[in-house]
C-alpha cells in the first residue's frame, strides 16, 4: 500500500489539497496516495482516529476542523499552540500525532517568495480577529514587520490576539482597534482575514490606509476577485492579491514536514491559476 495522506474538512468536495500534493508527490518523485474526506461536522476525531489506525501518516485539515485538530493532537508545535488551531497532523513514534500550522508560513512564504514583497519592517493592519486572523500573526511578527494592528468588528477579540502575542517581538508594536480607529492610518500591506468576503460584504473601512508601495491580500480565494480586492485596487494598492499562493505554499510547509522534500510550488500555481484574475 502507498504511504497514506488527507485532508480533512466539510464541505470538502472542491479542496484543491488533493490535486496540489499529488502535483508535489509526482514532482518529487515520493509514492504516496492523498485524498479528501469528508468527516461529519461532529465527527473528526472518529475519522481521524480510523484514518490513522488503518496507516495513516499525515493529515491537512481544514474549515471546521482546526480547533477539532488542536485537540486530538498529543502534541503540538508552539507556532500551533499560539495560533490556536492545527491545519497539520503527523503521526509518529508510538503513533502519537503531532499537530503544526502551516498557515501563516505559507502567508509569509507567498508574499515574500512569490509577490516579492519584503515583510522587514514594514507597517500592517491585519482585519479580523478570528482564526484565519489568529493564525497568521505569529510568522508576520518572526519576519521583521515593525507594526502590526489589528482591527475587528468586535474589538475586545481584536484586543485578544494583541494580549496572545505581545511581547514576542520586542520591536514589533502590537495595537488593536474598531473600523473608526483607522482613520488618517497608513499601512504597507492590509490583510483581509475577516470571513466577510463569503458574504460577498466588506468591513466599513476609511479611505486612504494604503502606502505608497503597498500591498492588499486577501487569505480567500476563489475564481472571481473579492470585495475586498475590488476595493482595494480602487483605492490604490500597487499590488493585490488573493489567498491561492497561501494554499500552495501552506500545503508545501505540511508536504516537507512530512516527506522532508521541498517540492517547487510555482509551477503548481500556475497550474491552479493560469491566468493572473487582477
Ligand atoms: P475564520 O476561521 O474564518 O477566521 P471566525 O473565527 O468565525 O472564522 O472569524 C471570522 C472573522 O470575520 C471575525 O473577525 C469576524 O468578526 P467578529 O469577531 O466581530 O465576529 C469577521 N467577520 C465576519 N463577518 C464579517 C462582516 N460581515 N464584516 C466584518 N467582519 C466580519
Amino acid at each position: 500500500m502507498l504511504d497514506q495522506y488527507a485532508v480533512f474538512g466539510n464541505p470538502i468536495a472542491h479542496s484543491k489539497s488533493p490535486q496540489i500534493h499529488t502535483w508535489f508527490a509526482k514532482q518529487t518523485h515520493q509514492s504516496l496516495e492523498y485524498r479528501a474526506i469528508l468527516a461529519p461536522e461532529d465527527g473528526f476525531e472518529a475519522s481521524a482516529n480510523a484514518f490513522f489506525a488503518q496507516g495513516g501518516l499525515g493529515a491537512n485539515v481544514t474549515v471546521p476542523f482546526k480547533l477539532d485538530a488542536l485537540v486530538f493532537a498529543n502534541t503540538l508545535s508552539p507556532r500551533a499552540r499560539r495560533a490556536g488551531a492545527v491545519n497539520t497532523l503527523q503521526k509518529g513514534k508510538n503513533n502519537q500525532i503531532y499537530g503544526d500550522n502551516t498557515d501563516g508560513i505559507g502567508l509569509v512564504r507567498d508574499l515574500t517568495t512569490n509577490l516579492n514583497f519584503n515583510l522587514a519592517g514594514k507597517k500592517v493592519l491585519l482585519l479580523g480577529a478570528g482564526g484565519a486572523a489568529r493564525g497568521v500573526v505569529e510568522p508576520l511578527l518572526n519576519a521583521g514587520i515593525t507594526q502590526l494592528h489589528i482591527a475587528n468588528r468586535t474589538p475586545e477579540k481584536a484586543r485578544q490576539l494583541v494580549d496572545i502575542f505581545h511581547g514576542l517581538q520586542p520591536k514589533a508594536q502590537l495595537t488593536s482597534s474598531y473600523w473608526q480607529g483607522l482613520e488618517g492610518r497608513q499601512f504597507d500591506l492590509v490583510i483581509n482575514a475577516t470571513s466577510s468576503s463569503l458574504a460577498g460584504d466588506l468591513p466599513p473601512l476609511p479611505e486612504g490606509l494604503f502606502a505608497s508601495e503597498s500591498q492588499a491580500y486577501d487569505l480567500m480565494y476563489s475564481q472571481k476577485p473579492t470585495p475586498f480586492m475590488l476595493w482595494a485596487q480602487q483605492q490604490g494598492a500597487s499590488q493585490v492579491a488573493d489567498g491561492l499562493g497561501m494554499l500552495v505554499e501552506q500545503a508545501a510547509e505540511a508536504f516537507f514536514l512530512w516527506r522532508q522534500v521541498r517540492p517547487a510550488t510555482q509551477p503548481v500555481f500556475e497550474y491552479l491559476r493560469p491566468v493572473k484574475h487582477v
